[in-house]
């Protein structure tokens, strides 16, 4: 199993650039079951989640090609299974996102239940009730959720909760079903609104992604389109984090700053200097960091996606901050291998009480989800010493080759086989 070494005490000097985003990639990918025709992708990211869905769509009779420069071609003329397996699902809960393109192409999917992770028990029932409301007849057994609708009829759905993969679960289906659909309350995140603007492109008519309530109107059939995917708004703000917290002087580029609006004021309230420009964001040196509250919410908010990485930073930040988990019951895992590197952090329920400023010292640590890694890879580039992550396929799911492009920019880390 690979690990990463990291000598902390470099400055992160020069450019770095962002990748396209992997959950904007992944329902994008789906998305290309929706059609008979070739849909080709750019930026997409070349993550392990990226390879995981192309294995599942292959399953499902797929064509897919990924080429260097980061296009893949998607084409799938017919659909010649309709299962995502539980040894794929297992180890990828997005493969959930084949249930409604499936279901909506062909009437049928047969998808295995996720289960919880790291982060906390993750259901998918929004997604079942939802579909049962466009007319889908959906049993549960043997660990796999069965749906199966002739055509869908287009509803009213209103989402208990706010839901991003249900969202956009919702939504592929919903282009193909009979008359109209209304989704209530649903995710905002700049990858939802992506989505739709590819389904638009293949000729699907939707108003209001980007808002609570977006509104569907089926159309019998889809064609292929050309898209390229946004660049990745939580790999942007982890170099943002990691810039600030070497007091370094570093130019993120190919990022789109709108889509990190609360994640800079946030950074900036704790005393990070932080200008964007177009599509480049940068650090410079001299920000003095101070404690400052957060609290994770859906987008606009600030993302949970992002509050492990933060809390690394408030290590380093004086006095204490408040750091407030509303989105998954169990996303403090990165707390205690921080406090293994002599961060002084006390969790409270959903709530991490974090006290700076501590020296950190490097020390052997385990990543236990995508965001958790990232938040231990910031810490090791400040800690005093060697830290050694444990692990790391956690972060190849989520990151491109990030100790390539965190070692242009200065970060002593390598990467051991
Ligand atoms: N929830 C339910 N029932 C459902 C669906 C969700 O109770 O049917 C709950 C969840 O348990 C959670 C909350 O609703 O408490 C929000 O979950 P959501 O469904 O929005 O999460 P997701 O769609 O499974 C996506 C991202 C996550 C990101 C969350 C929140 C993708 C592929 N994944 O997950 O990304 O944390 O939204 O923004 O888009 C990551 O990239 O590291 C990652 C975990």
């Amino acid at each position: 199993m690979d690990k990463l070494r990291i000598k902390g005490g470099n400055r992160l000097e020069g450019e770095i650039r962002v990748s396209g985003s992997k959950n904007s990639a992944l329902p994008a990918m789906a998305a290309a079951l929706l059609t008979s025709d070739e849909v080709i992708l750019q930026n997409v990211p070349f993550v392990n989640d990226a390879f995981t869905t192309r294995r599942l769509l292959r399953e499902l009779g797929m064509t897919v090609e990924f080429s260097d420069d980061h296009s893949a071609r998607l084409h799938v003329p017919k659909i010649l299974s309709f299962e995502a397996p539980y040894d794929l699902v297992k180890t990828m809960r997005a493969s959930v996102l084949v249930l409604g393109p499936l279901l909506a192409r062909t009437g049928r999917a047969r998808v295995s239940l996720p289960g919880g992770c790291a982060i906390g028990a993750r259901p998918i029932n929004l997604h079942i009730a939802a579909l049962q409301q466009l007319g889908a007849t959906v049993r549960t057994e043997h660990g796999y959720v069965e749906a199966i609708a002739e055509r869908l009829n287009g509803a009213e759905v209103l989402f208990d909760k706010i839901t991003v993969t249900g969202t956009e679960n919702l939504l592929m289906a919903a282009t193909l079903a009979e008359g109209r659909t209304v989704l209530q309350n649903s995710a905002c995140e700049p990858e939802v609104v992506d989505l739709a603007n590819m389904l638009s492109k293949m000729g699907a008519r939707i108003e209001g992604a980007g808002t609570s309530t977006i509104t569907i109107d089926g159309v019998p059939e889809l064609r292929g389109t050309t898209h390229r995917v946004i660049p990745d708004r939580i790999e942007g703000g982890t170099f943002l984090i990691a810039g600030a917290i070497t007091n370094g002087n570093l130019d993120i580029v190919d990022a789109n700053p709108a889509h990190l609006g609360s994640v800079i004021q946030k950074l900036r309230e704790a005393g990070a200097k932080i200008e964007t420009d177009g599509s480049r964001m940068s650090v410079r040196p001299g920000g003095d960091l101070r404690a400052a509250n957060v609290v994770t919410k859906e987008y606009p908010g600030f993302a949970t996606d992002m509050q492990a990485q933060y809390m690394a930073l408030m290590t380093q930040a004086a006095g204490t901050s408040i750091i407030n988990e509303n989105i998954f019951e169990n996303r403090f895992m990165h707390a205690s291998e921080l406090m293994r590197m002599g961060a002084d952090i006390r969790i409270d329920g959903s709530r991490a009480i974090v006290t700076g400023k501590t020296q950190l010292s490097g020390a052997t640590v385990i990543a236990s989800d995508l965001r958790a890694s990232a938040s231990l890879v910031i810490a090791g580039l400040v800690a005093d010493g060697s830290t050694l992550i444990d692990r790391v396929y956690h972060l190849d799911r989520g990151y491109e080759k990030i100790e390539e492009k965190l070692r242009s920019v200065g970060a002593q880390i390598e990467r051991l086989k």
